[in-house]
């Protein structure tokens, strides 16, 4: 990217992260107050010395120079609170900012579609929400207003320099573009190792966040040599990238110190010639390295304040990018629904994941209401696909999806999405209770609710057994709950909102007899009384449906209910049957 570019953009972005502090305008105002208010009263300490030596301490004026020394303290003390009110003010700025900017991202990443969560690691999008997000408060904290500060404070210390003495400020100034070269090299150095940390961090956290969530798969492959080796290139990298950032903060601190020896040499001898020839005041003379002091720190300071600038705005204009996309599922429809029947027509449906190769095609078919249909077909025939059209979790490319004759685009999305309940091939579920997990934060949902529902479907049981009964705290994801009971669990969740439509993604991994048992009346009671879509696997599913949809690579290879495709000999039905089933039967 061209520098002039670059610049407008940083420029564009600072404008963005400012106005996100509008709500807290009277809070910047303060602390630009308290940024003007402390350049002159940090930096008139060297002017009160000096006055004090000339004034008071050659002339022996000793009643003037306590006055001197009560004043020269109450500027020190008001500095001090002055200082306070700035750092702790300017930081509530900042951490106001991120706190509604957290809920912000948070928000839009909820509302995006599933395709954005496809396309984007969960890394990522932390990294958004935390990191990213951190760096803009320290836009605040440490850039902006700092930054600010800090140039007034020059300002402020010049102006009291040239006041105090000019000649001596002529020879303090001398070093000065020295200072101020080095502090610009040094700026770009650790800018460049900077960002080396950065990718460096980025990549271990991938790293970490991969490997502790396969931590099964690892061990069970004993793949822990090859992946402690992966961890120790990566881990080396991470050193070398941070060594090489300190390496420049060790030559330019001693360099600074150089040149602020050089400085102060320089005052020495040139001063005192003035001194000598009366040019010069003895006060002046040493009230100089002070200001020395007070001029050197800002702008030594300012090159990683504008550093951590940069990379803040670096960090924003990820955080914009991710606010202002807009890829929602379209929710224009505005008819809203507390009741459906549940007629599911498709017709000639087409779909893509990615808009080149479609996974469904020419889909149609038509399930009236409080009938069941199952769908069967190969893996990655196309199955769970059809269900996440249905929801309305992707959008499809061409043809119609109807429910109750009204085409699903038409209906308002979250209205529609209460009347129909799915259940998961692979169950997610979250840290919390049995209950929690049931509920899903709908505390509408009451505990006699659920109980009555887990009975209902035979859970109830089984939720008993579990210490603490519906009150057992599950770990993440659930690991500590066997299939079945986490299958148990979103059937329940399935069935406490009463749905018009069912639909369940049943999963392939299998259980014991027993369980199976349960899982099937559950299943059975879960259908009862509204229309259901069943990815199926278990014969005894497929056998009670009303009708079943047989696929094939995205298409629908035969239509009909399990006795009428089973008569087909040689037909897909037949032969998926006699492959899956019959040992089963035996
Ligand atoms: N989120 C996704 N992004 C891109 N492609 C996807 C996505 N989900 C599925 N696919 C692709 O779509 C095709 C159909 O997948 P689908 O999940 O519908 O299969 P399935 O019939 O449910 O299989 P299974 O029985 O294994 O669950 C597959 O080729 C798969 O690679
Ligand atoms: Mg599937």
């Amino acid at each position: 990217m061209q520098e002039s570019t670059k610049q407008d953009l940083d420029i564009v972005v600072l404008a963005k992260v400012l106005k996100l502090a509008k709500p807290y305008m009277a809070l910047f105002i303060f602390c630009l107050a308290m940024a003007v208010l402390m350049a002159p009263i940090a930096n008139i300490r060297p002017f009160l010395i000096g006055t004090m030596v000339d004034d008071y301490i050659f002339v022996k004026d000793i009643a003037g120079l306590k006055t001197m020394v009560v004043i020269y303290l109450i500027f020190v003390v008001l500095n001090v609170l002055i200082r306070y009110a700035f750092i702790y003010y300017s930081a509530v700025l900042g951490q106001s900012v991120i706190k509604d900017l957290r809920v912000n991202v948070f928000k839009q990443v909820q509302s995006l579609k599933l395709r954005f969560f496809d396309q984007t690691a969960v890394g990522k999008i932390i990294t958004r929400t935390i990191s990213d997000v951190q760096a803009i408060n320290e836009i605040f904290t440490q850039g902006v207003l700092t930054m600010i500060a800090d140039i007034l404070g020059i300002f402020a210390v010049l102006g009291f320099m040239f006041y105090h003495s000019w000649r001596l400020t002529l020879i303090s100034l001398v070093t000065l573009p020295l200072m101020v070269l080095a502090t610009y090299i040094f700026k770009e150095k650790v800018k460049v190792s900077f960002q080396r940390v950065r990718n460096e961090i980025s990549a271990m956290n991938s790293f970490l966040q991969e490997q502790i969530s396969g931590m099964r798969i690892i061990q069970m492959f004993n793949a822990e040599k090859q992946e402690s080796e992966k961890f120790r290139k990566i881990n080396r990298k991470y050193t070398s990238a941070n060594l090489n950032s300190i390496e420049y903060y060790a030559i330019f601190y001693p360099v600074v110190e150089l040149i602020s020896a050089i400085a102060l040499s320089l005052l020495v001898w040139l001063g005192s010639k003035g001194i000598w020839d009366s040019t010069i005041s003895p006060g002046a003379f040493v009230s100089f390295p002070l200001y020395l002091n007070m001029l050197f720190r800002p702008v030594r300071m300012l090159a990683d304040k504008f550093n951590t600038l940069q990379m803040g705005l670096v960090a924003a204009d990820r955080v914009f990018k991710l606010l202002e996309r807009e890829d929602y599922i379209s929710d224009y429809g505005d008819k809203t629904v507390s009741k459906i029947d549940g007629d599911v027509e498709f017709r000639n449906v087409h779909f893509s994941y990615d808009d080149e190769t479609y996974v469904l095609n020419d889909i149609n078919f038509k399930l009236e209401a409080g009938k069941t249909m199952a769908i069967v077909g190969s893996t990655g025939s196309g199955k769970t696909t059809i269900i996440n059209i249905l929801s309305r979790f992707y959008e499809t490319q061409k043809g119609k999806i109807l429910i109750d004759g009204t085409d699903i685009r038409k209906y308002d999305l979250k209205s529609l999405r209460e009347r129909i309940a799915i259940v998961l091939q692979d169950v997610f579920l979250f840290n919390g209770t049995v209950i929690d997990n049931i509920r899903l934060k709908d505390s509408s949902i009451s505990r006699e609710k659920i109980v009555d529902a887990s009975k209902t479907i035979g859970a109830d049981e089984f939720f008993q057994k579990l210490p603490g009964g519906y009150d057992f705290m599950l770990t993440e994801r659930g690991s500590n709950l066997s299939m079945g009971q986490k299958q148990l669990i979103s059937f329940v969740r399935a069935l406490v909102v009463d749905p018009d439509i069912l639909i369940l993604d049943e999963a392939t991994s299998s259980v014991d007899i027993e369980t199976e048992a349960i899982i099937q009346y559950a299943i059975e009671k879960l259908i009862e009384k509204r229309s259901s879509i069943i990815i199926a696997h278990r014969l005894s599913t497929i056998r009670h449906a009303d009708k079943i949809l047989v696929l094939g690579k995205g298409t629908i290879l035969e239509e009909g209910s399990h006795d009428e495709l089973l008569a087909n000999e040689g037909g897909h039905y037949r032969q998926l049957y006699e492959k899956q089933f019959e040992q089963s039967m035996i």
